[in-house]
């Protein structure tokens, strides 16, 4: 879990101009080259349907998936959130608070039995992980080297951002996801992908972002999990294409849900978390509108959380509720 501190995030708005027009050269030449492409086949073909049109896109990720069996979300469903520990639900439960579509919980604490008993339920799972930072403390913690470890998480001191282009980081993150597979998750939500936009120690960019996204994509594709994309607004346009929904924290704290609405356009959820306490306003219309601060934010799926992301939640129609945790066993 990493709530960003202030001045974290992924902020199109602190983007030096460099890199914007690095951007916008990139989009452009993609265009030109799908006019270009298009153009030929055009002309080799005659008139043909224009089925494959899946909007803006750059060079390294595939189309939007044609796997029928990987779950598309749909913009506006209910979720909650519970990180710190393993939620608490007992096999021959008959219900969970609170009723909602989704629950986003750790890959690694929780069992097999409570992944079975929310599909029972009829939720779907989404299981969260660390997919660039270094945790000391998961079970697979010993297979990191030293090399690809960089500097320490702002606010996390116990993380550190990992090389995203290391061959050893990938291998270890292919087998999350296969862990995932295993554990019949739904979909994944990788987290700290966003090193470009932090002090990373290892000099990562942007586009290495967009690349570990992309090999990301395309195995959770090859493994039918839905893959959602945290954070990281300015590398969207890039990774749109190949993933199901977002996982954005605190667009409405830092005035950039905006950058977000890209996701509810292509008719992919924004799964939207604020915390309150950093803002000192916790007034619920805050959040839930899509005026002033909160501007972009239409269809987002809000929900406001405490910082360590435990059981509590409110929604916007003011209701709350507490998802009970249990231990961590593993
Ligand atoms: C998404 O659509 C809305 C409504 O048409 C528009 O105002 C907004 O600018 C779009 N977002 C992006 C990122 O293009």
């Amino acid at each position: 879990m990493k709530p960003s501190t202030a001045g974290g995030g992924s902020r199109w708005s602190r983007i030096s101009h460099k890199l914007k027009w690095t951007i916008i050269a990139i989009t452009a030449a993609v265009v030109i080259l799908a006019l270009g492409l298009g153009l030929g086949l055009g002309l080799t073909l005659g008139s043909s349907n224009d089925s494959d049109d899946t909007g803006p896109t750059a060079p390294p990720l595939p189309a939007t998936p044609s796997n029928d069996r990987i779950w598309t979300p749909a913009v506006g469903a209910s979720w909650q959130i519970i990180l710190p520990q393993p939620i608490k639900l007992d096999p021959l439960a008959t219900s969970i608070s609170p009723d909602v579509d989704i629950y986003d919980i750790d890959l690694f604490t929780n069992p097999q039995s409570t992944i079975d008993t929310l599909h029972r339920l009829g939720k779907k799972v989404i299981c969260y992980f660390s997919a660039g930072s270094y945790e000391p403390y998961r079970p697979d913690s010993g297979n990191f080297k030293d090399s690809d470890k960089g500097k320490s998480l702002d606010g996390w001191p116990d993380e550190k951002w990992l090389d995203l282009r290391s061959d050893n980081v990938r291998n270890i993150m292919s087998k999350r996801l296969e862990l995932a597979a295993a554990k019949k998750c739904d979909a994944i939500d990788p987290d700290n992908v966003d090193a470009f936009d932090n002090k990373n120690g290892l000099g990562l960019t942007k586009l290495d972002s967009v690349r570990f996204m992309s090999f990301l994509a395309s195995k959770a594709q090859s493994l039918n999990l839905a893959i959602g994309l945290k954070n990281a607004g300015a590398i969207i346009p890039s990774v749109l294409p190949a993933i199901q929904f977002s996982v954005n924290e605190q667009c409405v704290q830092y005035k950039d849900c905006q950058v977000f609405s890209n996701f509810v356009n292509a008719s992919k959820p924004v799964f939207h978390i604020e915390y309150p306490s950093q803002v000192k306003k916790d007034f619920v219309t805050n959040f839930c509108q899509d005026t002033g601060p909160a501007q972009g934010a239409h269809g987002f799926s809000t929900v406001i959380k405490n910082y360590n992301l435990d059981g509590w939640v409110q929604y916007c129609n003011g209701q709350t509720a507490t998802t009970q945790m249990g231990e961590t066993s593993s």
